[in-house]
């Protein structure tokens, strides 16, 4: 299959006004009609020996299938376009120059002055045509019947070599195609075609879009599960405390007994089991956190008694005096009284902290059912790319940063991501790049070729080849226009992608805005709430705080005049809304 084409004019003349070329185009048309797959590369070059060298040996390099080249081929001092492919070629094809040549003379003896030559370098097939559009058309049909018959010999075995030479260049194998044709530079359009969306537009697309992601479940360790959303609540299985446990260091008594003076039966530590029950005028030494013994209703804290007598050695107290009456149930934490038996631990949407994770370690949960997050990939595009990995930076060449920046960001919020790497600015590459990316993931975040340039083939990348709805191509805020967001089917499912600009700063204030929250709606969890700078009101003498109704994503505004003095009773709801403010 042929998928590049190159068509250089060599000529002065065209170099210095490219309107005058009209040989080149017309072999570029010729091309475009025998191969409506392949991308047709045009190039205009003046009569420069090794400039012609450079950019036929470029173009070989590439796996560039066929280059035609016009012009430079007769007799002038500055004709050197088959000197320069004799230069390349490792095999010539004399019998292509012969028919162009008896063709040629057939029309006018002047075509014995013309020097074209044809030959292959590597699995390149190079041909020269004379530089007049007249000549050219005369000369092409001449050699249509066999260029394509040429290649597919050449290409013999080629596709594993090409493959392995790409995968080893870019990561990538390449075997993919692109309907995206970026011969034509000039024609592309000068403003973008795609409306400018406003944010609040933007939100409520992605939270409508996003919405529609399929719940599904995890059952995952505990310890994993920091900041994930409860899918099934869990109900305690025991009560918490789980007997009757001493709040103070002091003495189990009967609070019948009043006070008075006790004999201390024996003494309890955290931890160590009930013993038989108190009898009255009784009391058992006892700590924080001990068992009391049955019989026993309260806990007189140790500064409330006085020693009595006690054993010669000092090592056993036998009586103390209480001094101050005891109440019923005073500093005794009754069985279940923190969390009794039954009571819902998390609920269906809870988002999991530190303190709920406690409890429910607490209550004997190892694993939670929490809904799944989606699997997120990040691509990174532009040629000047290089993995931050690599020692050597090479010419012009910069590290990227910006999949390490989106990683972590979307780490902060919870997220894990996949590295899909770095793919150059060519629709095949991204064509193979995005496939692999989105059989791995759900969701596909990339940076770069979202923009105006020749070379921003994302969106048409994406529209043409991938069928994919897009759903804005621009946002009304800046840093960050040329936000994308797109879905489609993929192997069946549907995919989403993000593509954010390649400015860093633009890549990091989008990925929070737009993917941050897309990531929010699937997993479950409300899309986050602006945060305003300056002081936070959740128990201070405080703003008072008024909820502009509107759109859900608006976060309440703060009145200016600050008369409240009440706090926000603290329930979580009514704290983060107040920490809005
Ligand atoms: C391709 O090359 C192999 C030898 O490498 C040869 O046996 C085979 O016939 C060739 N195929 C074509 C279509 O020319
Ligand atoms: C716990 O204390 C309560 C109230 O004093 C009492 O009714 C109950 O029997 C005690 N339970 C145990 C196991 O001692
Ligand atoms: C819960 O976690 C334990 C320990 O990690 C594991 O052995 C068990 O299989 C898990 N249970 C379920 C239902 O996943
Ligand atoms: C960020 O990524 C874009 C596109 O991938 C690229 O153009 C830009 O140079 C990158 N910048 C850095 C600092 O990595």
């Amino acid at each position: 299959m042929v998928k590049a084409v190159a068509i250089i004019t060599v000529s002065d003349t065209c170099y210095k006004d490219h309107s005058k070329d009209t040989s080149g185009p017309k072999l570029a048309e010729f091309a475009r009609e025998m191969f409506p797959e392949a991308n047709i590369h045009t190039l205009i070059i003046p009569d420069e020996k090794e400039l012609i060298e450079r950019e036929l040996r470029d173009y070989c390099d590439s796996n560039t299938d066929l280059v035609l080249t016009t012009g430079g081929t007769g007799l002038a001092y500055r004709d050197v376009t088959p000197e320069a492919t004799k230069a390349v070629i490792q095999k010539e094809v004399p019998a292509i120059s012969i028919a162009i040549a008896t063709e040629s003379l057939k029309k006018t003896p002047m075509a014995m002055l013309s020097r074209s030559v044809a030959g292959v370098r590597d699995k390149t097939l190079i041909i020269n045509f004379p530089g007049s559009k007249k000549a050219v058309i005369e000369c092409f049909e001449v050699v249509r019947p066999v260029i394509s018959h040429a290649i597919s010999l050449l290409q013999n075995d080629t596709q594993e070599v090409r493959s392995i030479h790409d995968s080893l260049q870019f990561g990538h194998t390449c075997t993919h195609h692109s309907n995206v044709d970026i011969s034509k530079v000039a024609l592309r359009p000068r403003v973008s075609p795609y409306p400018m969306v406003e944010m609040s537009e933007a939100w409520r697309i992605i939270d409508e879009v996003m919405g529609k992601w399929p719940e599904h479940f995890e059952i995952v360790p505990l310890d994993q599960c920091l900041g994930r959303v409860v899918a099934q609540p869990l109900t305690a299985m025991e009560p918490m405390p789980p007997f009757n446990a001493s709040v103070k260091d002091g003495y189990a008594c009967m609070s019948l007994d009043g006070a008075g003076v006790r004999r201390v039966r024996t003494s309890l530590m955290a931890g160590d089991p009930p013993t038989t029950p108190l009898m009255p005028g009784e009391c058992a030494r006892i700590n924080t956190g001990a068992p009391l013994p049955a019989g026993a209703d309260c806990v007189v804290q140790v500064e409330d008694t006085k020693l009595v007598s006690a054993s010669d050695d000092g090592k056993v107290e036998l009586e103390v005096e209480i001094l101050v009456a005891p109440k019923k149930h005073q500093d005794v934490r009754l069985i279940g009284s923190d969390i009794p038996m039954g009571t819902v631990l998390v609920k269906k949407g809870d988002i999991l902290d530190a303190p709920q994770m406690g409890m429910i370690a607490g209550a004997g949960f190892q694993n939670v059912t929490i809904r799944g997050n989606p699997k997120v990939a990040i691509l990174s595009t532009g040629n000047e790319l290089q993995e931050p990995s690599e020692k050597k930076l090479r010419p012009a060449h910069i590290r990227d940063s910006n999949k390490t920046m989106l990683k972590i960001l979307l780490r902060e919020h919870g997220f894990e991501t996949i590295d899909c790497g770095i793919v150059r600015d060519s629709p095949e590459q991204l064509v193979a790049a995005i496939s692999e990316a989105l059989r791995r993931a759900d969701v596909l975040v990339c940076t770069g070729g979202v923009s105006m340039g020749e070379r921003d083939l994302l969106k048409p990348v994406l529209l043409k080849d991938f069928g994919a709805t897009l759903h804005f191509g621009r946002l009304q805020m800046k840093p960050g226009k040329p936000t994308t967001f797109a879905t489609c089917l993929y192997e069946g499912k549907t995919k989403y992608i993000f593509g954010l600009p390649g400015n860093p700063v633009s890549a990091y204030v989008c990925c929070l805005l737009v993917v941050v929250r897309a990531l929010r709606v699937c997993g479950g969890r409300a899309a986050p709430r602006r945060r305003r700078r300056g002081r936070a009101c959740a128990c201070a003498p405080a703003r008072r705080c008024r909820s502009t109704r509107g759109p859900s994503t608006r976060a309440p505004r703060c009145a200016s005049p600050p008369p409240a003095t009440t706090c926000p009773p603290r329930t979580s709801s009514a704290a983060s809304a107040a920490a809005d403010c």
